[in-house]
């Protein structure tokens, strides 16, 4: 199988990932901070390394401020609702997942917050546009750093200064730059920042983080054991307990730990490029072929990450052509609306969506040439 889905999740994965879970499941799965015995720190420690890994990725104020969750739509629900209150204005953007869209829409329908949708130009946010919808109700700005539909790379910077100089907060989704962008959280006024832990960094599904930063105090939403302080009543205030009530993934975030260490080891900006050399084959078969196939949204190399959506020609549907490049070609692709409906609305691909292609660090040109082969293949059978 040529796997080109890394936009959903990455695989394969590093070695190192395998092994590291492996090892980890047979020698010290124990329950965290829950017991003394020696089983139960090698799994604390687990725990501990990783938050320094990440911190250290990210140039984050102190470990203790990145939070484990299941994935980045965990992460996301836990900033926006454990952050919003009655009255509040969000604002948001045409680019987004569901995973914000959802959470923001539903608050809105139920009359608890005002949305305002900012709408992207070619892929693109300008942080004038954004910076303009801010209003002294303002709480929360949450946006996407790279479009996963378009994998087009969002001007974070003067959108996170113009949020912090109005004293609002910003939620920033990076679920397709986290590992293969740099963020840096010392330089960038960032209140929040939400990833998965497996697509970019490289650990199993079932991992994600959220960086809560100095100026955020949350809700907790999810409450219960923390292991370390049994004896309040409530969730104790301390991070990252407040937030991590339950038996967390040990397993997979000893999985996530090895892919940090890889990230770190190869550098991140190195893994954008690869994946964005790749695209450029596409792009430029595409041109090539421009009466029938087409790219969504701008193509700037410098501000892509490793995704890219193809219009389809007339005729041929998305979900068949993934369907046939599945079956006949054994080329794994993502058809469809990937979660994001709004700026399939505003492409005019909704409801049937692009063919969305994903390369990750294994990827070779080899791969892309029997894609497009393939792809030839179809069009001129189908047309
Ligand atoms: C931009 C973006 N945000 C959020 C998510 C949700 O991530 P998860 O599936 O880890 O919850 C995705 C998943 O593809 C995404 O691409």
């Amino acid at each position: 199988m040529i796997y080109l889905d890394n936009a959903a999740t990455s695989f394969p994965k590093p070695e190192s990932v395998y092994v590291a879970m492996d090892t980890f499941a047979r020698t010290s799965i124990a329950n965290p901070g829950r017991s003394g015995h020696r089983m139960a720190l090698a799994s604390e420690r687990i725990l501990d390394d990783t938050r320094h890994l990440l911190n250290r990725l990210f140039r984050g104020e102190s470990p203790d401020r990145w939070i484990f969750t299941l994935n980045c739509t965990d992460a996301l629900n836990m900033a926006i609702k454990g952050l919003v209150n009655p009255g509040d204005h969000v604002i948001t953007s045409d680019l987004e997942h569901n995973s914000v869209s959802r959470p923001l829409r539903a608050l809105e329908k139920a009359g608890v917050i005002t949305l305002t949708r900012v709408a992207s130009n070619d892929g693109y946010l300008d942080p004038a546009e954004v910076t303009a919808a801010i209003t002294p109700k303002t709480r929360l700005v949450a946006i996407t750093h790279a479009a996963n539909v378009l994998g087009t790379l969002q001007p974070i910077e003067p959108i996170a200064a113009a949020v912090r100089a109005a004293g609002a907060f910003i939620l920033i989704d990076a679920a397709q730059s986290a590992g293969v962008v740099d963020i840096d959280l010392a330089r960038t006024p960032i209140d929040m920042l939400a990833f998965p832990g497996h697509k970019a960094l490289f650990g199993p599904t079932g991992t994600g983080a959220l960086y809560v930063g100095p100026r955020v105090t949350l809700r907790p939403w999810r409450e219960g054991g923390t292991g370390g302080d049994s004896s309040t009543e409530v969730q104790p205030d301390a991070l990252p307990f407040k937030m991590e009530g339950g038996t967390p993934n040990v397993a997979g975030i000893a999985g996530l730990k090895a892919g940090l260490e890889w990230v770190l080891e190869r550098g991140v900006e190195p893994g954008r490029l690869h994946e964005v050399n790749l695209l450029q084959k596409v792009v430029d078969w595409v041109a090539a072929h421009a009466d029938h196939w087409g790219i969504l949204g701008a193509w700037d190399p410098d501000r892509h990450v490793g995704a890219l959506s193809l219009r389809t020609p007339e005729g041929l549907a998305p979900s068949d052509i993934g369907a046939m490049l599945d079956t006949s070609f054994a080329v794994a692709i993502r058809p469809g609306l990937h979660c994001a409906p709004y700026i399939h609305k505003r492409m005019g691909t909704f409801p049937d969506g692009s063919l969305r292609l994903s390369p990750g660090p294994f990827n070779t040109e080899a791969d892309i040439e029997v894609f497009l082969q393939a792809l030839g293949a179809i069009t001129e059978g189908m047309l």
